[in-house]
């Protein structure tokens, strides 16, 4: 089980002033989907009838969350982000409310949407605890803060004691997906998961990590890349 010290958290939580309909969104409708550090993680979170569990940890603005849960109304998701206003983001995304005025009195998703969301808007390694064994489907570790600097090294979230986290409550045949475009991140984590026997690369030709995955969707964070001419890869690797 993940150590119950309370681990030091390094990047943003918080970033412009969240102002009329994000403020009331994550006032008012985030409590309907948030869950905790003491919350039962277990399909019965939701209230539809749920086939499996996807993880995404650091989900930045939402986009690929939003989609992703959109797209498979079976699928239950656990979203986790520490950035406020990535939060607020994505619950626009996911209730269609952009601007004050189009706030109604119950606020609900948007109709092509069933309750498949729960957030948990803090450290993603505080809920570990909580997540079962074997619990979870899919992993989407999506271009991870890259912390590139050497003497940062020990903030880089994949690493021997996240990776074994996320190997337990992987189902065995789950899928742990990691993005990233930075050089350093690369080696890296090619690196970490090279040396994590609880792991197995999926990849079935010398390119395919240069190719998005067929259920892929793509970001912000991930366009401003491409423009700045750095060169997503793509990893799957699989719980053994
Ligand atoms: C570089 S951004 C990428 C965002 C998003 N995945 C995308 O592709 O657009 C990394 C995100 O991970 C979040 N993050 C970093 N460490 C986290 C943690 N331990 N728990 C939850 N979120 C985390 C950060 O707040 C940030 O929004």
């Amino acid at each position: 089980m993940f150590d119950t010290h309370t681990p030091k958290f390094f990047g943003r939580r918080k970033g412009r002033t969240i102002r009329c309909a994000k403020s009331t969104l994550l006032e008012k409708f985030l409590p309907q989907i948030r869950i905790s550090q003491q919350s039962v993680i277990s399909p019965q979170m939701y209230s539809i009838p749920i086939k499996k569990m996807y993880l995404e940890i650091g989900f930045g603005n939402g986009e690929h969350l939003a989609e992703q849960a959109r797209l498979h109304h079976d699928i239950g998701f656990i979203g986790a982000e520490v950035f406020q206003n990535g939060v607020a983001n994505l619950l626009t995304l996911i209730t269609g409310i952009k601007i004050k005025d189009d706030l109604p009195e119950n606020i609900h998703l948007t109709e092509d949407r069933v309750d498949n969301i729960r957030i948990f808007d803090d450290d993603i390694r505080l809920l570990f605890k909580q997540i079962p064994d074997a619990s979870l489907d899919k992993i989407f570790l999506l271009f991870p803060d890259p912390w590139p600097k050497k003497r940062h090294a020990d903030r880089r979230f994949v690493n021997p004691e996240n990776l074994k986290e996320l190997a337990r409550c992987l189902k065995t045949g789950g899928i742990l997906r990691i993005a990233t475009d930075h050089k350093v991140y690369k080696h890296w984590t090619l690196r970490q998961l090279h040396q994590c026997p609880l792991f197995r690369w999926t990849a079935t030709c010398g390119n395919d990590w240069k190719h998005e995955p067929s259920d892929w969707v793509q970001t912000k964070y991930q366009r401003k890349a491409i423009l700045e001419g750095r060169r997503p890869i793509f990893l799957d690797y699989e719980k053994i």
